[in-house]
C-alpha cells in the first residue's frame, strides 16, 4: 500500500449513462483541490486500459462536463481484462489479460482504481480487486438495478424521458382512440418501468419479475374501453415475459460480459393484443433515447456526491468498497459484497403496492 495516494486511475465500464461526467468531474476536481493527487483516466473503459490509451485529467479536462450526457472518457460494453477477444489466424480467442491489466497500472505508478459502473464492471472490479489492485467503485446505469444501492445515478434521467414519452403517447392514443405500448429499457429489472409507468400515469404496466397473461391485459383494455375509455397505455419493460414464456432477444452480442440484447416484445404483443381486442394498437420502442442527453439535476446531484465519495475513499485508502445511497446518505459498501449481483424489483416493493392501488394492471 502507497504511503500517500499521488495518483488514480478512472475509468467508466458497460453501457453509458447520463451523469457520467458528474462523477468524473467530482472525483477529479476534489482529488486536485484538497490533496493534488494526479488523476488519470482510461479511455473506453477497460478497453483503454488493456489498449494502454489514457490521458491525464486536470482541472482544465472536467471544467463544463457537468451538463453534458454520455461520458467524455468514453465507454465500452464488451471490454473484459478477464476474457479479452483477440484476432488470432483469422479467428477470435478469448485471453485472460487481467495480470498485463494489473502490471500497466503499475507502471503508470496507479495507487488505486476508479471503476464508474453497473453489475457487469463492479462483477470485473471485484476480480481485479482479489488480484491485489486497489479498487473503489462508483454504481451507475439506467436500470437501478444494482444491489447494495438505493439508487444509481442515470435512473432519474432515464425515467424522466420515459415518463415524457409516455405523455406524448397519451395525446396521440387519445385522438385515434388506439391502445398505444411502450417499450421500456431496464434489462432483467423493472425499476425503469415501474418508475415511468408510474409517472406517465399507464393503465397496464408489465415488468420482468411478473409475468403476464395476455388475456388479462386484453381485458383490461376492453374495459376501459366499456367505459368509455377509448385508449390505453401499455408500459411494457424490454425483459417482461408471458408466463411460463421467454424472453424477447433482439440480438447476440457474443464478446460481451451479458450477450443478450433485449428488445422487440412490445411489438409482439402489440399484435396480440390488437388480435384479441379488436382495437387497433401500436407500439413504440424508447431504445437509446433513455440513455441520452443531459442528466437531470438529481442526477448531476447524487453523480456529484458519489464522485466525492469516492475521492474520499481513495484519500482514507478505503479500498475495496464502491459508494452506495442508503435512504438521504451516502455511504461505503463492500464490493465484495456487491459485485456482480443484481437487485429486482420484489411484489412487496411500494411501487408495485402503489400501482396496485391506483388500479394499474400488472398483467396477472
Ligand atoms: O444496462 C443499460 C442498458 O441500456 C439496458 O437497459 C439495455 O438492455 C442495454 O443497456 C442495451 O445495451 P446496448 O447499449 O449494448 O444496446
Amino acid at each position: 500500500m502507497p504511503d500517500r495516494v499521488k495518483r488514480v486511475g478512472i475509468l467508466t465500464g458497460g453501457g453509458d449513462c447520463p451523469g457520467l461526467n458528474a462523477v468524473v468531474r467530482a472525483i477529479t476536481k476534489s482529488l486536485i483541490h484538497f490533496d493534488d493527487i494526479q488523476v488519470i483516466g482510461f479511455e473506453d473503459g477497460f478497453l483503454g486500459l488493456l489498449e494502454k490509451r489514457y490521458r491525464l485529467l486536470d482541472w482544465d479536462a472536467v471544467s463544463g462536463i457537468l451538463q453534458q450526457g454520455g461520458t467524455i472518457l468514453g465507454s465500452s460494453n464488451k471490454a473484459n481484462p478477464f476474457n479479452h477477444g483477440v484476432e488470432r489466424n483469422g479467428e477470435i480467442v478469448y485471453i485472460d489479460y487481467s495480470d498485463q491489466a494489473i502490471d500497466f497500472c503499475r507502471e503508470l505508478g496507479i495507487d488505486a482504481l476508479i471503476c464508474i459502473g453497473g453489475d457487469g464492471t463492479m462483477a470485473i472490479a471485484k476480480k481485479l480487486m482479489n488480484k491485489g489492485l486497489p479498487i473503489v467503485g462508483v454504481p451507475k446505469t439506467i436500470d437501478n438495478d444494482l444491489f447494495g444501492t438505493d439508487v444509481t445515478f442515470g435512473y432519474d434521467t432515464a425515467v424522466s424521458i420515459a415518463a415524457e414519452a409516455i405523455d406524448r403517447i397519451h395525446t396521440t392514443a387519445q385522438s385515434h382512440h388506439r391502445v398505444m405500448l411502450v417499450e421500456i429499457m431496464g434489462r432483467y429489472a423493472g425499476w425503469l418501468t415501474l418508475g415511468a409507468g408510474l409517472a406517465g400515469g399507464a393503465d397496464v404496466i408489465l415488468i420482468p419479475e411478473i409475468e403476464y397473461d395476455v388475456d388479462v391485459i386484453a381485458e383490461r383494455v376492453l374495459e376501459r374501453s366499456r367505459k368509455g375509455r377509448r385508449f390505453s397505455i401499455v408500459a411494457v419493460s424490454e425483459g417482461a415475459k408471458p408466463k411460463g414464456g421467454e424472453l424477447t432477444v433482439q440480438r447476440i452480442i457474443e464478446d460481451s460480459p451479458d450477450k443478450l440484447r433485449l428488445g422487440g416484445i412490445s411489438m409482439k404483443l402489440c399484435s396480440q393484443i390488437e388480435d384479441i381486442t379488436g382495437l387497433e394498437s401500436r407500439a413504440t420502442i424508447l431504445g437509446h433515447l433513455q440513455r441520452g442527453g443531459t442528466p437531470t439535476a438529481f442526477d448531476r446531484i447524487l453523480g456529484t456526491r458519489y464522485g466525492v465519495a469516492a475521492a474520499e475513499m481513495v484519500r482514507n485508502e478505503q479500498f475495496g468498497y464502491m459508494a452506495a445511497l442508503r435512504g438521504n446518505k451516502v455511504s461505503a459498501v463492500s464490493i465484495d459484497e456487491v459485485g456482480g449481483k443484481t437487485r429486482l424489483v420484489t411484489t412487496d416493493d411500494q411501487l408495485v403496492q402503489a400501482a396496485l392501488a391506483t388500479g394499474v394492471s400488472l398483467g396477472i
